[in-house]
C-alpha cells in the first residue's frame, strides 16, 4: 500500500491511500475511532450493484451502525434535491456530529456527499472512497464539494476536506471504455500544467495504460495525485495558483452544457484542452508543433479532438457564465509550454471563437 498525505493551510491533513482492494479499510478506519460512531455509505445505484454490500459487510464490524443510502446514478442527480433526500435519510437514522459519511463512487458521488458533509449539522467528517478513474484523479482530492444548479455546474458548494481518501485501484477495472478514458483527461492535464516528465511517462506507458496495466496505474495515480497535492496544498481555496487546474474546463464546462451532459466531463476537458492550447498557439505562447502534439496526444487515450455542431455562439455565451470569472474577465488557463500553465485574462471573443472553430466539426469537413 502506498500513501500520500496532504496538508491543509500548512498543518496535517488526511492521507490519500493507493491499494488494490477495501480489506485494509478496517485498519484505516481505526485512526477515526469508529466503534462510537455510526457510518452512513452514501452511494449510487450503480456503484451500489457491484461493491454496495461488499462495503456494508466490511465496514459492519467496524463502527456502532452502518447504513447506506443510494440514488439514481447521473449527473442528473447531483443536485439540491438529492441533497435534501440525504439529509432526510440521515435525520430518520439519527445521525450526529460525531457520525461519519462515506463517500463510494464517482465524482457526482464524492462532491455530493461532501456537500452533504459540509453543511449537515453544520459540518460532519467523511470520507472518500472514488471508484472511478475521474475521481480518483482529481475530485476526491482537495476539497471542492458541491452540486449543479438548473444546468449551471457546480454552483452551489463548499471547501470541506475529506478524513481520508481511500483508492481501491482495482476499482478500475470495471468501469466500461469510455469513463476509463473520461478519467484520464484529467491526468493529461495534471501533465500538461505542471509536470511535463509526467507527460512524456504517460505517452511512453501509453499501452500499459489503455490496457490497464495495474502496476502502471498505480505508479500513473500517484503521479498525478502528487501534482494535484503540489497544487492544492499552495492553495487550497483557488485564491491563485489552484485555478491552474481548471485548464481545458472553460470551454469543456461550455460543451458539456450546450450538449445537454450526453458527453462524459473529461471528454469535455479534452476538447477544452485543445481548445485552449489553440489560443496559447495564436497567442504565440506554444509553438504551432507543440499545439499539433498535445492535440494529437489525446486520440490514442480515445479521447475527442472535436465535436459536432456545436453553435460557437452559444459556446461562447456559456463560457460567460461559467463561475471561472473575475469582474466580468474569463479567467482562461492557457499553456506557456508543456508543463507549464498560466491564468490569462486578456483572451477575447474572437481569439476564443477561433478556438471553438477549431474543434468544431461540421458536415461540411467530412465532406470536404
Ligand atoms: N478539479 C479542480 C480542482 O480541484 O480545483
Amino acid at each position: 500500500m502506498e500513501r500520500i498525505s496532504v496538508m491543509y493551510h500548512r498543518k496535517p491533513g488526511y492521507d490519500i491511500v493507493f491499494t488494490h482492494s477495501f480489506d485494509e479499510l478496517p485498519t484505516e478506519l481505526e485512526a477515526f475511532e469508529c466503534k462510537g460512531r455510526k457510518i452512513c455509505i452514501v452511494t449510487d445505484s450503480k456503484v451500489d450493484e457491484i461493491y454496495g454490500e461488499q462495503l456494508l459487510g466490511i465496514l459492519g464490524g467496524c463502527c456502532k451502525k452502518v447504513v447506506k443510502y443510494a440514488f439514481p446514478n447521473g449527473e442528473k442527480n447531483k443536485n439540491l434535491d438529492t441533497v435534501r433526500e440525504i439529509y432526510r435519510f440521515l435525520i430518520e437514522e439519527k445521525f450526529d456530529r460525531k457520525d461519519l459519511l462515506i463517500a463510494l463512487g464517482g465524482g457526482v458521488v464524492g462532491d455530493t456527499t461532501g456537500f452533504v458533509a459540509a453543511t449537515y449539522l453544520r459540518g460532519i467528517d467523511f470520507i472518500q472512497i472514488p471508484t472511478t478513474l475521474l475521481a480518483q484523479a482529481d475530485s476526491s482530492i482537495g476539497g471542492k464539494t458541491g452540486v449543479d444548479f438548473d444546468s449551471y455546474k457546480n454552483m452551489v458548494g463548499a471547501f470541506k476536506m475529506p478524513i481520508l481518501v481511500y483508492m481501491n485501484l482495482s476499482t478500475l477495472t470495471t468501469l466500461d471504455e469510455r469513463q476509463y478514458f473520461s478519467g484520464f483527461a484529467e491526468i493529461m492535464k495534471h501533465g500538461l500544467i505542471k509536470d511535463s516528465m509526467f507527460y512524456e511517462w504517460l505517452i511512453e506507458n501509453m499501452y500499459e495504460i489503455c490496457e490497464r496495466d495495474i502496476k502502471v496505474l498505480e505508479e500513473m495515480l500517484i503521479r498525478s495525485c502528487n501534482v494535484k497535492k503540489m497544487v492544492v496544498e499552495k492553495d487550497p481555496t483557488e485564491q491563485g495558483d489552484r485555478a491552474l487546474l481548471n485548464f481545458g474546463h472553460t470551454i469543456g464546462h461550455a460543451i458539456e452544457k450546450a450538449k445537454n451532459f450526453e458527453l462524459y466531463h473529461g471528454e469535455c476537458v479534452a476538447l477544452g484542452a485543445v481548445a485552449a492550447a489553440y489560443i496559447s498557439w495564436k497567442k504565440e505562447l506554444l509553438s504551432m508543433d507543440e499545439y499539433y502534439e498535445i492535440r494529437d496526444m489525446f486520440v490514442p487515450f480515445y479521447l475527442p479532438i472535436s465535436v459536432d455542431n456545436i453553435d460557437p455562439q452559444e459556446i461562447l455565451k456559456y463560457t460567460k457564465s461559467d463561475k471561472k470569472m473575475d469582474s466580468g474577465r474569463i479567467k482562461f488557463v492557457l499553456l506557456k509550454k508543456i508543463g507549464k500553465a498560466v491564468i490569462d485574462q486578456t483572451v477575447t471573443d474572437e481569439e476564443i471563437l477561433a478556438a471553438i472553430n477549431e474543434i468544431n466539426f461540421s458536415e461540411e469537413d467530412a465532406h470536404a
